[in-house]
């Protein structure tokens, strides 16, 4: 290996890391290692070992550097936490994604998108990319704080931006050192965070406010506010733990969604046979009618493509590990403090286990095909004791929102868009996605939300293609995966 390989790699991961990631399974196999600036990072992609760093021997490892970094932002919330405090947090944030809990959340996910699918119009380009982002930022503001979020939007963007500017530098050696230092990035960061705890810390308050009053409020903010813990210590959790763990949900739910429906709409966009299946079935089950959480369970198709969709593109690509010991793998013994990396882009794109992987094909999840695979060959929502907590939250978000869009709208990619895939902490799309709306069904205007008729803020009619530029600065892709 030349001397230069390690700076080599860190050009070549920070320019494309699923072609990296790939590109190292290809060439090495299922045990793959590659040196990137300061970091040794081991690729496991069979899936018996991914079983095991995420699940048998889990205890093995820890998370990594992007998350200790992200602890800036997050401070001690379950994604960046460790250990017993991590699995006291988890008990008490538990109860909010209960089951029951999120049948009652869907109500909220149907209305926002409907507002979303009134709000189009027929011929109009969008950005797809974008009216996720927007339509999953609105819904979990509306199930975590029980708020409106359009006032909030601009700081979060802010503040995710900035935090963007320190995680593209998470493979330079000594990077995290200037995070400290009274740099413009760094100051800005710190404004844009003081801002949304601002926030985080007045909804809090009013919450608590309300309870000494005797009044309950739903949402996800309450639920952990009055959550104890009752196979532990018996106490509940304290503002500071409240701010972190909402921070956490709030930026953890919904880039991941939105960017796998983002890449639901390009697939469907390119193959009108699956998407004439899934508007028969929406037509069949749903009709013109809202859709509630009743209907997951005869929306199999629509999970069938979410599915597919998320084994293509899976938001969180890569998930990272550093090994406390060290690990033998087949081969070769990974050393302590070695960063681990099982990636579901990497595994679920193997031949093994989905022949012919790059073709997207719905019928790969059917309850048979499904059950001749291995366990782990798909996991977009990770496994073990940190597995996604919002998982089925997702899942029903997922299902419900483009049921209810696809019950009115199709769509065509739009002349000149290019498609790439722009994997920095989540899996975005490079250009963004344009699309062309076709409305489905003339004359279904109107019937959703009283009073959003009509109303078009936000849309974006006729978009230019961005340039590599616009594509390259785009916003931060948060929901760190590689850990
Ligand atoms: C398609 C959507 C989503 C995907 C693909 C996804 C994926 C993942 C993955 C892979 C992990 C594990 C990371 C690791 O092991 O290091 C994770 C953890 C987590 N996710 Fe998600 N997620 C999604 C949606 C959501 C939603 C909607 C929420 C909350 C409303 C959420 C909240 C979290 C939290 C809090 C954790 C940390 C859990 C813990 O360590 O205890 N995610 N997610």
């Amino acid at each position: 290996m030349s001397f230069l390989a390690p700076l080599a790699n860190i050009l070549r991961a920070r320019r494309d890391l699923a072609g990296f990631l790939l590109g190292l399974q290809r060439e090495q196999g299922d045990v793959a290692r590659a040196t990137v600036g300061n970091l040794r990072v081991h690729l496991l992609a069979h899936p018996d070992q991914v079983r095991d760093v995420l699940v048998t021997h889990q205890r093995a490892f820890t998370k990594g550097h992007v998350l200790q970094r992200a602890k800036i932002l997050l401070g001690e919330g379950l994604l960046t936490s460790e250990g017993e405090f991590h699995l006291r947090q988890r008990r008490l944030v538990q109860p909010a994604f209960h089951r029951q809990r999120i049948a009652a959340y869907a109500q909220d996910m149907v209305d926002r998108a409907w507002i979303t699918a009134d709000r189009w119009w027929d011929g109009e380009t969008v950005d797809m990319d974008h009216e996720m982002m927007q339509l999953t930022l609105a819904i979990v503001a509306r199930t975590l704080f029980d708020a409106d979020v359009d006032a909030e939007a601009d700081e979060i963007g802010v503040a995710l931006t900035e935090a963007l500017h320190l995680f593209q530098t998470v493979f330079i050696p000594g990077m995290h050192l200037l995070d400290r230092l009274p740099l413009p990035h760094t100051r800005r960061f710190a404004r844009a965070r003081g801002r949304l705890d601002a926030t985080i810390y007045r909804l809090i308050a009013e919450r608590r406010a309300e309870r000494a009053r005797g009044k309950e409020r739903g949402d996800l903010l309450s639920m952990m506010l009055s959550a104890q813990d009752a196979e532990g210590d018996g106490g509940s959790m304290t503002d500071e733990q409240l701010r972190d763990e909402a921070m956490t949900l709030f930026l953890a739910g919904h880039e991941t969604t939105a960017n796998a429906l983002t890449w639901t709409w390009y697939l469907l966009s390119q193959h009108a046979d699956v998407a004439g299946r899934l508007h028969d079935e929406v037509d069949r089950i749903l009709g013109q009618r809202r859709a509630t959480a009743d209907d997951l369970a005869s929306l199999s198709y629509t999970r069938m493509v979410l599915s597919e969709s998320m084994r293509l593109y899976p938001p969180a690509y890569a998930i990272g590990r550093r090994a406390l010991e060290d690990y033998p793998v087949p081969g070769i013994v990974i050393p302590r403090g070695a960063l681990v990396v099982v990636s579901p882009l990497v595994t679920q794109r193997d031949a093994r286990w989905f022949p012919d992987p790059a073709r997207f094909d719905p019928e790969r999840w059917t309850p048979e095909a499904q059950a001749a695979r291995p366990k782990f060959s798909y996991f977009p929502f990770g496994g073990g004791t940190r597995m996604c907590i919002g998982d089925q939250f997702a899942w029903t978000e997922g299902m419900l929102v483009l049921a209810t869009l696809a019950q009115r709208w199709r769509a065509e990619l739009a002349a000149g868009q290019r498609v790439a895939m722009r994997p920095m902490i989540t899996l975005r799309a490079r250009y963004g996605m344009r699309l062309v709306l076709r409305e489905r069904r003339q004359g279904s205007r109107g019937q959703g939300i009283e009073g959003s008729e009509g109303w078009r803020g936000g849309a974006v009619s006729s978009l230019p293609p961005p340039s590599d530029e616009q594509a390259a600065a785009g916003r931060l892709p948060f929901h760190p995966p590689i850990s």
